[in-house]
């Protein structure tokens, strides 16, 4: 699966949702997640992040591991995402 990591949060550019071939995209109040039993790994979405938030599991930073269990679970109790949404990140 691929990862969402802590570049998205308080960004939430959503450029990744609409690309995302799955509908695997869940969206939390600070940041998204994606659901791991979803995503096929199709990579789509990782070029689209203006902030690279996006990491395969294997390729995690290590600071950043934690997010593979907070993407499985926040992924279970979000609404997804489909549509491009104004950012938090007012750049
Ligand atoms: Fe977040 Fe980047 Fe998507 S900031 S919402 S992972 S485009």
């Amino acid at each position: 699966t691929h990862v969402v990591a802590e570049p998205c949060s308080g960004c939430k550019y959503t450029d990744c949702v609409v690309v995302c071939p799955v509908e695997c995209f869940y969206e939390g109040e600070q940041m998204v997640y994606i659901h791991p039993e979803e995503c096929i790994d199709c990579e789509a979405c990782v070029p689209e992040c203006p902030v690279e938030a996006i990491f395969h599991e294997d390729n995690l930073p290590e600071e950043w591991k934690s997010y593979l269990e907070l993407n499985a679970t926040k992924s279970e109790e979000c609404e997804v995402i489909t549509e491009k949404k104004e950012p938090l990140a007012d750049d």
